[in-house]
């Protein structure tokens, strides 16, 4: 059993899938991953994955994100986007069975309500349980019902950053496609230069900055993610922004081992 604060990592869409093409899964990556996250072998891990071209694509398509507009095709595209996301979570599930991990999946769309795209209800007896027994539970950004707009997408960013202050975690890591936060970015700009440390006021200040996603995406690519986890930085957790698609970045995050990234801290 564990009393020891959790370690979050999150698995960003991009580094799992390709998204510029739909439902399209990079498999040798979530594999590696999992041989990381095995390596690592901590017994508080929360995971949490995105959606990438999975749950992307078709939230786009039905515009779930600004909720429910009375149109009936949306309700279909609600249960096909949750489904898709149960599809690449299936698949991450594999990887990491497949490498003797204890890892248990809970689908947010069963435990979360938001009200107006922000979290307001969360049951976490399942979680808690699953914890108290070091299992490592699995979460994914999500389609969600919501008080007031009937349903929209929860980001796994947002879990992320509930979950880090809910649970008091020692660190969030996130992976992505780049090896950190740019000033610009990587993929289109050859002179874009990583931030190797950020404090919450330098990191508000680039905000404006920071990329959209490449391809489909409803929760707002690397600008998106930074203004989800503002609230787990104002409450001091620490987070390592870093490279999931190569190396060893996430092991060694997890390890408290230096990587080519962005380091966040409050100050
Ligand atoms: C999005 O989650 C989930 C859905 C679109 C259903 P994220 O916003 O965390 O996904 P990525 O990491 O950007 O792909």
């Amino acid at each position: 059993m564990s009393d020891s604060r959790p370690i979050i990592l999150k698995i960003g869409g991009s580094a799992i899938t390709d998204k510029t093409g739909e439902l399209a899964a990079k498999t040798e990556i979530i594999n590696r991953l999992a041989e990381e996250i095995k390596r690592a072998d901590l017994d508080n891990l929360i995971v949490v994955h995105g959606g990438g071209s999975f749950g992307h694509p078709t939230a786009l398509k039905y515009g779930l994100k600004d909720g429910y507009n009375e149109d009936p095709t949306q309700k279909l595209g609600f249960a096909e986007t949750h489904h898709v996301m149960t599809v690449l979570n299936g698949l991450v599930m594999d990887a990491m069975i497949w490498h003797e991990i204890a890892a248990v999946s809970i689908a947010p769309s069963s435990c979360f309500l938001t009200e107006n795209g922000k979290i307001k209800v969360f049951d976490e007896t399942v979680l808690k349980a699953l914890q108290k027994m070091s299992f490592t539970p699995v979460m994914y950004g999500d389609a969600v019902l919501d008080e007031k707009l009937g349903f929209t997408i929860l980001s796994g960013d947002q879990l992320v950053a509930y979950l880090a202050i809910k649970y008091n975690a020692s660190k969030i890591v996130i992976g992505t496609d780049t090896d950190g936060i740019f000033d610009a970015d990587p993929k289109t700009n050859p002179d874009a230069k990583p931030y190797k440390k950020l404090t919450l006021a330098e990191l508000k200040a680039i905000q404006p900055k920071l990329g959209k996603a490449q391809g489909k995406d409803v929760t707002g690519g690397m600008a998106g993610k930074i203004a989800a986890l503002i609230p787990a930085i104002e409450a001091g957790v620490h987070v390592t922004v870093t490279g999931a698609t190569k190396g060893l970045s996430i092991y060694r995050a997890l390890t408290d081992q230096s990587v080519l990234g962005t380091e966040i801290e409050k100050t």
